[in-house]
């Protein structure tokens, strides 16, 4: 008898075996969590050439595509702490980088008609299908749209997370026809985008339950700011809509036991990050004066608020205070930043890299950490810089406004400086108050102890998903009851 809950948690990504970003953090920590909790859960990514993991030959199957077959082979990576099975193609992912191919659609609609595939030839029939973001979210329409040919699959339950509502994989009808789903499901009422096959939209429609990654992120999908075109279809599901903060690993993230940093350090002894501070102006080439020393670890995209990173930069450099930014991404702001260099020599420092060792010795070192997003549904690296007694000053948004407790109205009970207006007066407004307030070194010490000590664990995060995943159960037993299975 095994009564284990069981779970299929289907991502592009995973850590650590290959990460692009958050998403691959979560898909690495949350089903190990879940696990913990008794959950019997597998996780299932694409092949890539960056896993360099041993695995275990499992099986091969071939996989309807269009007219074509491909085969695909299912590994099992060797001793992962969470069983985790790679699907593999040679023309589709034995390729190097996650996303960013010209064909990207149709390999994500591969993994997709594979996974549905290895949910109906292997052994083991989950209770949750758990989708994450528009790469994995087809596999919802194949469930739901083929469970009259093979009832069992109705059983399922399925959850969609929607980390980053922005990115919906839209593409031309060829990649729909890929499914060989009937073509009424090329409707708007489900698939169908303005002439185009939009994968988001499947998660949403034919998912019991449709999680947004903070409580605030999952009421602002509602809105035309945030809704990115999807917000009407949204708001047809809104009593399907929840809404869960992610967690950061305490373990991986700990300035205790941090083998990167230059010093290891607790909240209660906070000479070790000043030593840090000091180490690391000195590897970077800044001046040693006593300073408050900002920092931006970030991929160097629009929606990070790069837009009011630039003036921001001028207001705390021409006031004589130190910056450091490490990050990759849009050349016009790599450019930039680099020119800030020769504008002002030894008070800051551009990396235009990533870089774990670094970006753990910013976290470390440095003292006030700026995450201006445009919007953030959930944002990890606030969370880190809190752990490691960096203050966040962010603009109130998504896991951003979820997270941090702003200290100018809640004087000696916050944990950061929160800006509401998306505007560079009140972003350098909030950067001014942050600068007050180091300067005012005991009120500081304790706004850094606050930040410190503020819970952040998997622990919450991962019993609200059990939660969710009772839900969709019953959401599902509801939907069969009232005969909405589809034809
Ligand atoms: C996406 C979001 C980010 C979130 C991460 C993990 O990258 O942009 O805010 O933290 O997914 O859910």
């Amino acid at each position: 008898m095994n009564s284990k809950l069981k779970v299929l948690y289907v991502s592009a990504e995973c850590a650590p075996y290959i990460k692009v970003g958050g998403l691959g953090d979560v898909a690495g920590e949350l089903p190990l969590k879940l696990k913990e909790l008794g959950v019997d859960i597998r996780v299932v990514i694409p092949g890539n050439k960056d896993i360099d993991y041993p695995t275990q030959y499992k099986g091969d199957y071939p996989v309807n595509l269009g007219w074509r077959k491909e085969t695909c082979i299912v590994r099992e990576i060797v001793n992962a702490p969470v069983k985790t099975f790679i699907i593999d193609n040679y023309h589709y992912f034995g390729r190097q980088g996650v996303y960013g191919h010209n064909d990207d659609s149709e390999r994500f609609a591969l993994f997709c008609a594979a996974v549905y595939e290895m949910i109906l030839r292997f052994d083991f029939m989950p209770d949750i299908v758990h989708l994450n973001d528009w790469h994995t979210a087809p596999v919802a329409m194949l469930l739901r749209e083929n469970e009259r040919e093979h009832g069992e699959l109705s059983e399922i339950s399925i959850v969609y997370t929607i980390h980053n509502l922005e990115y919906q994989g839209v593409s031309d009808r060829s990649v729909f026809n890929l499914f060989g789903v009937k073509d009424v499901v090329f409707k708007v009422d489900r698939v169908e985008y303005y002439g185009c096959f939009n994968p988001m939209k499947a998660g949403i429609n034919y998912a019991d339950i449709i999680n947004a990654v903070s409580k605030t992120s999952a009421k602002e999908m509602l809105t035309p700011r945030f809704g990115f075109g999807l917000e009407g279809v949204l708001k047809n599901r809104e009593p399907a809509i929840r809404g869960v903060l992610n967690g950061i690993s305490q373990n991986k993230w700990d300035p205790r036991t941090d083998k990167y940093i230059y010093c290891n350090y607790a909240q209660n002894d906070m000479e070790g990050k000043k030593k840090n501070k000091k180490e690391l102006r000195k590897e970077l080439g800044l001046n040693d004066s006593d300073v408050p020393l900002f920092s931006v670890v970030s991929r160097l995209v629009p929606n990070k608020g790069l837009d009011l990173m630039e003036p921001a930069f001028e207001y705390i450099l021409k006031n004589n205070n130190q910056l450091v930014i490490l990050g990759s991404g849009e050349r016009f702001y790599e450019k930039m930043f680099v020119e800030l260099t020769e504008k002002y020599p030894g008070l800051v420092s551009v990396n235009i890299e990533f870089n774990e060792e670094k970006a753990r010795k910013i976290y470390a070192g440095s003292d006030i950490f700026l995450m201006p997003s445009r919007y953030e549904p959930c944002g990890l690296s606030q969370l880190i810089a809190m752990r490691y007694g960096t203050v966040p000053v962010v603009h109130k948004t998504g896991g951003l406004a979820d997270t941090v407790i702003d200290e100018a109205s809640n004087k000696g009970s916050g944990t950061g400086f929160v800006f509401s207006k998306y505007s560079k007066d009140s972003f350098i407004r909030a950067i001014k108050k942050a600068i007050n307030q180091y300067n005012d070194r005991d009120s500081w010490r304790q706004l850094v102890k606050r930040a410190m000590i503020k819970d952040y664990s998997w622990e919450n995060s991962a019993l609200e998903y059990l939660s969710i995943y009772r839900e969709a159960k019953v959401m599902n037993t509801k939907r069969k009851s009232e005969g909405r299975i589809l034809i």
